[in-house]
């Protein structure tokens, strides 16, 4: 078990693209997730702290180790990627005992750390069998015991149940998440889903074209997003973008599509102000309210426990949650689809 720490750590490919400067830390036994778009640098940033890639810049610790110059093999990482690559035509069984037999384990150890990964992990029933014989999410099970069978200091993980349906892989979630703090095993996990970083990680970090956007638990991203890439990619907020009329003590009124809004905050007047507002923070009445701003309701969506409203502000399409079915019971009857919003001033978030 290891704390990691990247610091500047950048790799320039031959072709110009630039991953980095990454700054981050996983402390022992954490689960860090990145998360961010296809193309972000997710998997180049897990192989630079494997070591599979040549020329990179910047320090790498473990356990305040510098281990940059340190050949993958002995940085003792136990890795996971998207597609399996398990040996076929050997059992479960030596699949996940090649690792410890290669490292000149005691046949006992060996033996002895193979069924307690198997039955961590549900497959001890399937340790006789082919690999050839098994399914998906039993091969992404087999595929975690072999990266932990010779007790690595960090688990690295790159998109592991993309392959599986989504049922499988929010079990195989919950699975992942509760080994990862059983055997406290410092893990890097690698997803482009913000549900599944949102379900296994301590700490999540968003990349955005090669650079960490923004790091945090899940629920200071989602409360508190700093920047407009991660209110979007997170789809937390509705996002206003607009230009600052009136300044007064500690408040900006912001005109957006020829509507005024007030919120706290300190600016300077004509600048542009970029603001966003949750779901369940924006207020809908059915009636027209003076000072609110008025939009055209375009649907209303029954979801678990509310109902989500999309309405039309001038072009810029907005989502609220409404839990008031009486509300929901006379927007619908309303033949006006015309509505007011407003919202509670303390939950506009400001955006860089
Ligand atoms: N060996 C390479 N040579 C040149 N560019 C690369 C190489 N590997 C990755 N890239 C580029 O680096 C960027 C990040 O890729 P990658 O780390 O695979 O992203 P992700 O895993 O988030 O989808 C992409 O623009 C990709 O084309
Ligand atoms: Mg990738």
């Amino acid at each position: 078990m290891a704390d990691v720490e990247l610091r500047s750590i950048v790799k320039e490919f031959d072709d110009g693209t630039r991953i980095g400067p990454i700054n981050l830390t996983v402390k022992d036994g954490e689960i860090l997730t990145l998360l961010g778009p296809s193309g972000s640098g997710k998997t180049t940033t897990l192989r630079m702290v494997a070591g599979f890639i040549e020329e990179v810049e910047g320090s790498l610790f473990f356990d305040g180790k510098d281990m940059i110059d340190v050949l993958p093999r002995e940085r003792n990482i136990g890795m996971v990627f998207q597609s399996v690559a398990l040996f076929p035509n050997m059992t479960v069984f030596q699949n996940i005992s090649f690792g410890p037999e290669m490292a000149g384990w005691s046949r006992d150890r060996t033996v002895e750390r193979v069924e307690e990964l198997a039955d961590l992990l549900g497959i001890r029933n399937l340790l006789l069998r082919k690999t050839s014989e098994i399914s998906g999410g039993e091969a992404q099970r087999v595929a975690l015991a072999r990266a932990l069978a010779k007790e690595p200091k960090l688990l690295l993980l790159d998109e592991p149940l993309s392959a599986l349906d989504p049922q499988l892989r929010e079990k195989l979630q919950m699975e992942i998440r509760s080994i990862q703090r059983k055997l406290e095993i410092t893990t890097i996990y690698v997803t482009h889903s913000q549900d599944e970083a949102f379900a296994i990680s301590d700490k999540v970090a968003i990349l955005d074209d090669g650079i960490v956007s923004q790091v945090g638990t899940p629920e200071e991203l989602y409360d508190s997003p700093t920047n407009e890439f991660v209110a979007r990619f997170l789809g937390s907020g509705n996002i206003f973008s607009g230009q600052v009329v009136k300044v007064s003590d500690g408040h900006l009124t912001v005109l957006v599509n020829n509507s005024r809004f007030k919120i706290p905050g300190e600016g300077e007047i004509n600048s542009l102000v970029k603001f966003s507002m949750k779901p369940e923070d924006i207020i809908i009445s059915d009636t027209s309210v003076t000072d609110w701003a008025q939009a055209n309701l375009i649907s209303i969506t029954p979801q678990v426990g509310s109902y989500k409203v999309t309405v039309d502000f001038n072009g810029l399409p907005l989502n609220a949650l409404i839990y008031d079915e009486q509300l929901v019971k006379r927007l619908r009857a309303n033949g006006e689809s015309v509505i007011s919003f407003s919202f509670k001033p303390e939950s506009i978030i400001i955006l860089r």
